[in-house]
């Protein structure tokens, strides 16, 4: 750059001189460009350029390596959600016995019934041998008929009978039970050919259900009862405790 200047300033001194020598001068004419210079030294760098688009991508090469060791368990996920409820299984096994219950309140013995029965004085036997205490001292619930010397059961239970029966004769008597599978009847017997009073007794527990009877009966062949006023017979009966 430097040189074309000064090569121009060069010529323009040049000819200004020239000029004022030949002003009145004849005018030669004008030199011609002279031919160019030199090319000048490189200029400085320029500016960055912008950044270029993406190129293309690579083709894959190479052949595919072995799988790679499995890695470590991540963490655990988030509790999924509640599931619906199955169905019921089977019935368990039955549990312990419970605890004793409180001891309860007792029961009245007034609301239950108590036959009780007392009868004296053999009045007479009947035509099927039955010894029958016609005179009543106590009849509970009713339970002894005094015109057939029967008690008749109306509570099913145990029941305790008893005879005491005055003779001054041989005599043979049995408590019998309209139940045949209970019993046999039970013969009580005393032998007395001399006239004295003696006594025969005789007692048992039944186990009777509803309308079942019970009754002395007297051996026909064997002795007689007394009759007299100087001592009393008696039978008689009652429940020990209900039970079916
Ligand atoms: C049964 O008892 C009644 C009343 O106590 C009495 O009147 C009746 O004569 C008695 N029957 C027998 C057979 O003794």
């Amino acid at each position: 750059m430097e040189a074309p200047w000064g090569w121009l300033v060069i010529s323009m001194l040049a000819i200004s001189l020239a000029s004022s020598v030949t002003e009145d001068v004849c005018r030669a004419p004008d030199g011609t460009h002279g031919s160019a210079g030199i090319p000048g030294r490189p200029g400085r760098p320029g500016l960055k350029g912008e950044r270029g688009e993406p190129g293309a991508p690579a083709i894959q090469t190479g052949i595919r390596g072995l799988k790679g060791d499995q890695g470590d368990p991540g963490p655990p996920g988030n509790p999924g959600r509640m599931g619906y409820p199955g169905p019921s299984g089977p019935m368990g096994p039955a549990g312990l016995p419970g605890l004793k219950g409180t001891k309860g309140s007792p029961g009245n013995i007034k609301d239950q019934p108590r036959p009780a029965f007392s009868a004296v004085r053999p009045n007479s036997v009947s035509r099927d041998n039955v010894v029958v205490f016609g005179k009543v001292i106590t009849n509970q619930e009713n339970v002894y008929q005094n015109n057939t010397g029967r008690f008749r059961c109306s509570v099913p239970g145990y029941y305790y009978f008893t005879f005491q029966v005055v003779s001054n004769w041989d005599i043979c008597l049995s408590i019998r039970s309209s139940r045949r599978d209970q019993i046999q009847p039970l013969g009580f017997c005393d032998f007395n050919s001399k006239g004295f009073f003696q006594v025969v007794s005789g007692g048992t527990v039944l186990h009777l259900q509803q309308g079942d009877q019970v009754w002395i009966e007297k051996d026909p062949s064997k002795g007689r009862i007394y009759q007299g006023s100087e001592a009393d017979s008696i039978f008689s009966g009652f429940l020990i405790f209900p039970s079916a």
